[in-house]
C-alpha cells in the first residue's frame, strides 16, 4: 500500500483521536498527544493514503533509547503492512538520532501487536505482572538498532 509517513501537526489531532478511540479499550484523551506534539522528547508519525490518516506512531527518543508508546492503524486499514512501515519508520529515526535500543510494553492479549513487534525484531524480556489498570500483565519487549 503506498502510504506517505510524516511527522503529525496540530492539524492531525483530530484523526489521530479518531484512531486512539477506535484502537485501545482505554484510550488517551486527546489532549495528550496536544501535549506530545510539545514534549522535545516525543514524536508523532502519521501515515496517510492520499489525504487521509490511517495511522499513527507516538514515540520517544531520549539519550540511546527508543521507547514506543502508542502505535494504532485504523480498523478499515489494518493487515496492509502500514504498522510495520511506522514503526520501520521510527526505527530508522532513532538509528540516525544515535539510538541503540528499542523498548516497549504491550499487554499479554495483544496478539497482532506481539507479532507485528516480533517480526520488526523485538523479543520479551519480562512480564510486568497487572501492569494495566484491569490486572492484564505487560510483556516488555526490546530490540537492538
Ligand atoms: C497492532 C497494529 C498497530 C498492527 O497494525 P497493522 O497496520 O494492521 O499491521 P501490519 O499490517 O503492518 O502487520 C505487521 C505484522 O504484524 C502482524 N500482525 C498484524 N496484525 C495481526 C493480526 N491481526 N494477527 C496476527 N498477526 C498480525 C503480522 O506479523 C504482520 O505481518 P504480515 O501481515 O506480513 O504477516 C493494529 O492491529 C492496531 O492498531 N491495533 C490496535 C492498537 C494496538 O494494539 N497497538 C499496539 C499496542 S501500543
Amino acid at each position: 500500500m503506498d502510504v506517505l509517513i510524516a511527522p503529525a501537526t496540530v492539524a492531525d489531532l483530530d484523526a489521530i483521536d479518531v484512531i486512539e478511540q477506535h484502537s485501545f479499550p482505554r484510550p488517551w484523551p486527546r489532549s495528550t498527544f496536544e501535549r506530545e506534539l510539545i514534549n522535545e522528547n516525543a514524536r508523532i508519525d502519521v501515515a496517510r493514503i492520499a489525504d487521509t490518516i490511517i495511522a499513527f506512531n507516538n514515540y520517544w527518543i531520549v539519550a540511546h533509547e527508543l521507547h514506543i508508546l502508542a502505535i494504532a492503524t485504523h480498523p478499515d486499514h489494518r493487515r496492509h503492512g502500514v504498522g510495520r512501515q511506522l514503526l520501520a519508520h521510527a526505527i530508522a529515526a532513532a538509528g540516525v538520532a544515535g539510538c541503540t535500543l528499542a523498548t516497549l510494553e504491550v499487554r499479554r492479549g495483544n496478539l497482532p501487536a506481539i507479532a507485528m513487534y516480533a517480526r520488526a525484531g523485538f523479543k520479551v524480556t519480562h512480564v510486568r505482572a497487572r501492569y494495566y489498570h484491569d490486572d492484564e500483565d505487560a510483556l516488555v519487549m526490546l530490540a537492538t538498532i
